[in-house]
């Protein structure tokens, strides 16, 4: 038998699929401004050996000479994305649906499991519950990168005025300190949000509409046998027992 079950709240799937669009302009317009001073690439003296993004790159996608659109596009929308994350962080804090989301004791060896059953050489289902151990690593670490892309874009937008937070940068990265740190991390943690878009969406695509459609209308159809009650996601976030989801669900 099959029944719909609650599984995103409607304030998760808002500051979600908010989340999404504005990302994808903070990133089209920080390549704008990227551009007027595109730094990163591997250089011997003065030669440059490779340049992260080739000219051709900007030609092609239309991203050359734009850079006060960019930055006006971009300091627009930064309020919408730290805004928007901060009432997620707060919403997810507030309403317990942090117990699915953050790794426990269990996550590493969960997310090895994970690993091994997408990679098809562990046979046994892996655990039924709203977000698995690779999931929690992977969400957890995303929502991080974005604490860290908004302290690491204040330090470059306003150095002088949060001169303390270039500052506690100025430890260094890779040699690198301060402003030019800051600038660095800004610019590794959007390279690492492609990397979650890339694998976040395969991963979201293989496990299927049922699940797909459950972050847009906030309920998932899982397989139940007989009439017996079943544990809510609400009972299992409590530390209750065991889920009756579909096997695919969670393996976003
Ligand atoms: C086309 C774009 C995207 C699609 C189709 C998509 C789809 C989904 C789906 C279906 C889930 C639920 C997974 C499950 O229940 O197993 C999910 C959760 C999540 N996604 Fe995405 N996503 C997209 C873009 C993004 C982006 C750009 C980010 C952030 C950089 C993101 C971050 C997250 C996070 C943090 C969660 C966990 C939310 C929670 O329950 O607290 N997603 N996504």
């Amino acid at each position: 038998m099959k029944r719909l079950e609650k599984k995103h709240p409607l304030a998760i799937r808002w500051f979600h699929w908010i989340n999404f669009p504005v990302l994808m302009v903070m990133i089209w317009s920080g390549l704008l401004i990227y551009w007027a001073n595109d730094v990163y690439g591997v250089r011997i003296g003065s030669r440059s050996l490779f340049q992260f993004f080739p000219d051709a790159f900007y030609k092609k996608f239309n991203l050359e000479s734009r850079l006060a659109e960019g930055m006006a596009w971009h300091f627009l929308f930064m309020w919408i994305f730290a805004i928007n994350g901060l009432l997620y962080v707060i919403y997810t804090a507030v309403s317990g649906e942090w117990r699915h989301l953050l790794p426990n004791r269990n996550t590493l060896r969960e997310a090895w499991q994970v690993v091994l059953h997408d990679l098809r050489i562990r046979r046994q289902p892996l655990p039924r519950r709203k977000f698995n151990g690779a999931q929690q690593i992977a969400y957890t670490s995303v929502i991080v990168m974005g604490l860290g892309s908004l302290l690491t874009g204040l330090a470059i937008y306003k150095p002088i005025q949060f001169a303390w937070l270039t500052a506690f940068l100025n430890g260094g990265v890779l040699g690198v300190t301060g402003y030019n740190a800051a600038r660095f991390l800004h610019f590794w943690l959007t390279v690492g949000y492609c990397l979650f878009f890339l694998i976040h969406v395969a991963q979201v695509a293989r496990a299927g509409w049922n699940n797909f459609r459950a972050m847009i209308t906030g309920y998932e159809v899982v397989q139940v046998e007989g009439d017996a009650p079943q544990p809510t996601r609400t009972a299992k976030a409590s530390g209750d027992a065991v889920s009756p989801a579909t096997p695919e669900a969670g393996a976003a």
